[in-house]
């Protein structure tokens, strides 16, 4: 599974970071962005749960 960020839709609020701290970060800019991109299997749960928590919807996950 594979996990990126629509940093154009993304306003910042960081639940991807406190949920998934692994995987997403605030960068400086206040922007979040992926840290790895390849999802392992036993990591699939938290990035989806991050996905959900997104208020901004800016979180895709695809295979
Ligand atoms: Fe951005 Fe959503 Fe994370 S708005 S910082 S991708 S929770």
């Amino acid at each position: 599974m594979r996990v990126s960020i629509d940093v154009d839709r993304c306003q910042g609020h960081g639940r991807c970071e406190l949920i998934a701290p692994d995987y997403f970060v605030v960068d400086d800019a206040g922007v979040g962005q992926v840290l790895r991109d390849e999802v392992a299997d036993a990591d699939r749960a938290d990035v989806e749960e991050a996905r959900f928590c997104c208020p901004e919807q800016a979180i895709a996950v695809g295979d």
